[in-house]
């Protein structure tokens, strides 16, 4: 395997860097070429970018086209899609792609579809109140893959949901998270799915146990059954079967947790827009598939995004990235990328188990604007780091408030532009600032005012935030993710890095009811003692 820092494409892109990558300013790249935005612009299915803002001029994209190629990424792209061992610490395939194939045009398409039609089946028996007895409420208990995609796209996808239901998903181990709930929740009404590609983490199974005895104790009354009420989504039937579940729908192992939403782990969202919809949803995810199997590179734009994100985290340092979604429905977009990106490329050994000498994940973090822009958007403008932004705007709404949109798009648009553009202490001296401290030196309050501009940004705009739109937008992601992954060489499949603290955990668990505390470390003692005392 080679080694992305042992390359010929990497070594010329370190001498760009030390030149004009360094030095690029986006100001004047846009007055030299008057074509950028178009230059630097695609339409992928469903999902228009605008990478011109990026701090990347022709000579970079080359060269990190070189790496691409130098990485064998289009090699590996193929093997993923094909089913081959991609994940080889766990030496299995990666096959979320398989999820969203046609019927017939990609390996297991039979038990794929056996269990969406399963699935898609139930959920119309629910949305149709067909089930033992009429739903209301549905309450999703996972956590992370388990959570973060149903619980992202259920909100995303508002707009489409059956009116007579309400969601719910609860996460935490913490009991502030399901007690609330169950305090308000009808039993008869209520479908409780348990969600885990596992069905043994902790925090679900704890979360589970609590629903189903809040269940048992209050069912008596209506004649309602742990069967009627819970189903179960998992890979391990056996383990739902011992719980008590006879309704469950299967995934497989080649299918990671993060990547899981377009399986029966997509469940809620199935009930909440139906099945007309959620295979819309699995088609926009499949015309992204299509547009990064077959596209050339150069045209390829989750291999463009991943690409730059190599581009920065590795030549110009930076550390993270901000997620700034301009539609309150991607309000836990950030919070579902953290996951897919930062489960899937924190490592620090190569596919060989190799240290590597260069970084990778960057920190995936951010907000809905316009909330950002009044809370850390100060940083992004002004801060020491510089920190690359990806807008996300919507051009249609859901709603009728046309003054409102125009509002957020403005604001979305008018960040990226402040960011880039910045502000001269020239020209912050030549306004008027009717708030500033009227003693203070005209040029120190310039300094505090200025702007240092040529900040980096993404824009992505979708026409509607609608199922196939939302597909498509996940998919540009986890093939981005796979893009960075692949040169940077490692195992984007796995997540070791969570089972340390998993068994910490459950070996510190009866040490606070026996309060034994010998071999601790003496802070994990300390810890301890205060919280048992
Ligand atoms: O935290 C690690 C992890 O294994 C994730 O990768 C996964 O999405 C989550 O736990 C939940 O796992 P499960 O679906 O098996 O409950």
């Amino acid at each position: 395997m080679t080694r992305a820092d042992q390359t010929p494409a990497w070594a010329a892109l370190g001498a760009h860097y030390a030149g004009a990558g360094r030095a690029f300013d986006l100001r004047t790249a846009f007055a030299r070429e008057p074509r950028r935005f178009d230059a630097y612009s695609l339409q992928a299915p469903e999902v228009f970018a605008d990478l011109s803002k990026n701090l990347l001029d022709a000579t970079t994209l080359r060269l990190l086209l070189d790496l691409a190629r130098d990485c064998e990424l289009e090699d590996r792209r193929d093997a993923m899609l094909a089913g081959r061992v991609v994940n080889p610490t766990e030496g299995r395939a990666a096959l979320h792609t398989a999820l969203r194939a046609p019927p017939g045009t990609a390996p297991h398409g039979d038990e794929v579809q056996r269990v969406l039609d399963a699935m898609l089946a139930f959920a119309e028996e629910v949305r149709d109140g067909r089930t033992a007895r009429p739903i209301t409420d549905v309450v999703n208990i996972g956590i992370g893959g388990s959570d973060l995609g149903p619980r992202m796209a259920v909100q995303a996808l508002d707009a489409w949901r059956a009116p007579q239901l309400r969601f719910h998903f609860v996460s935490n181990v913490d009991a502030h998270d399901i007690a609330p709930l169950l305090a308000v929740l009808d039993p008869a009404r209520t479908l409780f799915v348990v969600a885990s590609k596992t069905f043994t983490t902790q925090e679900t199974m704890t979360n589970a146990a609590l629903a189903r005895a809040w269940f048992a104790e209050r069912a008596a009354v209506f004649g309602g059954t742990v069967a009627e009420h819970f189903v179960g989504v998992t890979t391990n039937l056996e383990a739902a079967a011992a719980f008590g579940i006879t309704r469950t729908f299967g995934f497989w192992d080649w299918v990671g947790g993060r990547y899981s939403l377009w399986s029966a782990i997509g469940l809620p969202i199935a009930i909440a827009i139906g099945a007309a919809r959620f295979r819309e949803f699995l088609a926009g995810a499949h015309a992204m598939d299509r547009h990064f199997a077959t596209a050339p590179l150069a045209a390829n734009l989750p291999v463009l995004l991943g690409l730059v994100d190599v581009w920065y985290r590795n030549f110009h340092g930076f550390g993270s990235r901000s997620v700034a979604p301009y539609h309150q429905g991607l309000a836990r977009l950030p919070a579902y990328l953290q996951q897919l990106e930062m489960e899937s490329n924190g490592k620090q050994v190569d596919l060989e188990g190799r240290q590597l000498a260069y970084g990778t994940s960057p920190v995936v973090w951010g907000e809905p604007g316009t909330n950002g822009q009044h809370a850390y958007f100060q940083m992004l403008h002004q801060g020491t780091d510089v920190v690359p932004v990806e807008f996300i705007a919507v051009k249609r709404a859901a709603h009728p408030h046309a003054d409102s949109h125009r509002k957020l798009l403005a604001n979305c648009l008018a960040q990226s532009q402040a960011l880039m553009l910045g502000k001269t202490s020239e020209a912050a001296r030549a306004e008027h600032a009717p708030t500033a401290a009227p003693d203070l030196a005209p040029e120190v309050l310039a300094r505090h005012r200025s702007f240092p501009g040529n900040r980096p940004s993404t824009t992505l705009l979708l026409d509607e935030l609608s199922p196939r739109a939302l597909g498509a937008l996940i998919a540009l992601y986890e093939h981005r993710v796979f893009t960075s992954g692949t040169v940077w060489g490692i195992d984007s499949f796995d997540q070791w890095g969570v089972e340390l603290g998993k068994a910490l955990a459950n070996r510190l668990l009866p040490r606070f009811t026996s309060g034994d505390a010998s071999g601790l470390d003496a802070s994990t003692a300390g810890l301890l003692a205060r919280l048992r005392a």
